[in-house]
C-alpha cells in the first residue's frame, strides 16, 4: 500500500504536498536487515532503521562508516547485497520501482552539479514538465516560488558557472523540492562551501524544517543537529551506535557513550 503520486500545479499547496504524510502507521523509509560490501569491505552490516515522515534526522559518524552508502542504497544509486531497503513500501530492489524511489526522495551531494547548458529555471522546470508532465508555465510559477524560499529569486536566468558555490547548493535544493519529494536525503551538503555561505544553505534548511518538510541529512554541522534535528543516528564502522533524539545525544549519550564523546571532542564539539 502507498500513497499514488500526482502531478501537483497548485504551488501555494506545495509545502503541504512535502509534509503529506505516508500511512500513518508505515515508516516512509524501512531499512532491513541491510549489508552492503565493496569488495572485501563491509560497509553496511545488517543495519536496521526505519524514518517516518517526521522532521530532521542527523547521520553522524567517523569517516568511512557507511552514511553516504546509507543515503545512496535508500535512493537505489547503489544496490544492496542482503536485506531490503522499502521507500513508500516500495522495495529498491525491484528495478521498476527506482522512477517513484527517486521521486519521492530528492537527493543533493556535496557538489551538486546543474546541467550547464540551461539556466537556473531551466535546471528547475526540466523535470517537472518531463517526468511529472506539469504545464510548463506552471512549473515556472513553482520555480518562482522556490527561488524565493531559498532567497535566489533574482538568478532565474544565471547559467551554473555564474552562480557562487553556496548559490548552486541552494539552486540543487530548490530543484529537488520541485519534484514534490516526500523527504529530502542531503549528503554533506555544505562541505565544499565556506562558512559564509554553509550558514547561508543552513539556514534556508532550518526554514524549510520549520515548514516541516522531511530531511535526512549527513553533516558535520553541529550547531546545525543541535537546532534543527529532532533525531541523531550515530553510526560506526557500518553499526548503529546510537538512535535517539539530539537532546538526549547533546545531554547523556555524550557523557555515557566513550566513542560519540570522542568523537564529538574531535571535531571540536
Ligand atoms: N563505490 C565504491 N567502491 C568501493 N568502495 C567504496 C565505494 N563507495 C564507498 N566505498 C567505501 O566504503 C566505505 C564507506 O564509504 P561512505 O562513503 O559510505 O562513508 P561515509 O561515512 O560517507 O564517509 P565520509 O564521512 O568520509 O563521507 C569507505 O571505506 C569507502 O572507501
Ligand atoms: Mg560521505
Amino acid at each position: 500500500m502507498y500513497i499514488q503520486r500526482t502531478t501537483n500545479d497548485n504551488y501555494e499547496s506545495l509545502i503541504h504536498d512535502i509534509t503529506g504524510k505516508v500511512g500513518k502507521e508505515m515508516a516512509m523509509i524501512e531499512v532491513k536487515n541491510v549489508t552492503k560490501s565493496f569488495g572485501t569491505l563491509t560497509v553496511l552490516k545488517n543495519f536496521n532503521v526505519e524514518f517516518n515522515q517526521e522532521g530532521v534526522t542527523v547521520l553522524l559518524g567517523p569517516s568511512g562508516t557507511g552514511k553516504s552508502t546509507l543515503l545512496r542504497c535508500i535512493n537505489g544509486l547503489e544496490t544492496v547485497d542482503e536485506g531490503d531497503i522499502l521507500v513508500n513500501g516500495r522495495s529498491v530492489k525491484e528495478k521498476k520501482n527506482l522512477r517513484d524511489i527517486r521521486l519521492d526522495c530528492g537527493m543533493v551531494f556535496q557538489r551538486t552539479v546543474l546541467f550547464p547548458h540551461l539556466n537556473v529555471m531551466q535546471n528547475l522546470t526540466m523535470s517537472p514538465v518531463k517526468l511529472l508532465k506539469m504545464d510548463k508555465a506552471k512549473a515556472e510559477e513553482k520555480a518562482i516560488y522556490y527561488l524565493k524560499k531559498v532567497g535566489l529569486e533574482s538568478k532565474a536566468k544565471a547559467l551554473h558557472n555564474e552562480l557562487s558555490g553556496g548559490e548552486q547548493q541552494r539552486i540543487a535544493i530548490a530543484r529537488a523540492l520541485m519534484m514534490n519529494p516526500k523527504a529530502l536525503l542531503l549528503d554533506e551538503i555544505t562541505s565544499a562551501l565556506d562558512p559564509e555561505m554553509t550558514s547561508e544553505v543552513l539556514k534556508i534548511l532550518e526554514n524549510l524544517a520549520a515548514e516541516g518538510v522531511c530531511m535526512l541529512c549527513v553533516t558535520h554541522e553541529m550547531q546545525f543537529a543541535k537546532h534543527a534535528a529532532s533525531r541523531i543516528i550515530f553510526m560506526d564502522k557500518g553499526s548503529m551506535e546510537a538512535d535517539v533524539t539530539a537532546e538526549e545525544f547533546f545531554s547523556t549519550v555524550r557523557k555515557e557513550n566513550e566513542r560519540i564523546a570522542k568523537f564529538l571532542n574531535f571535531i571540536g564539539e
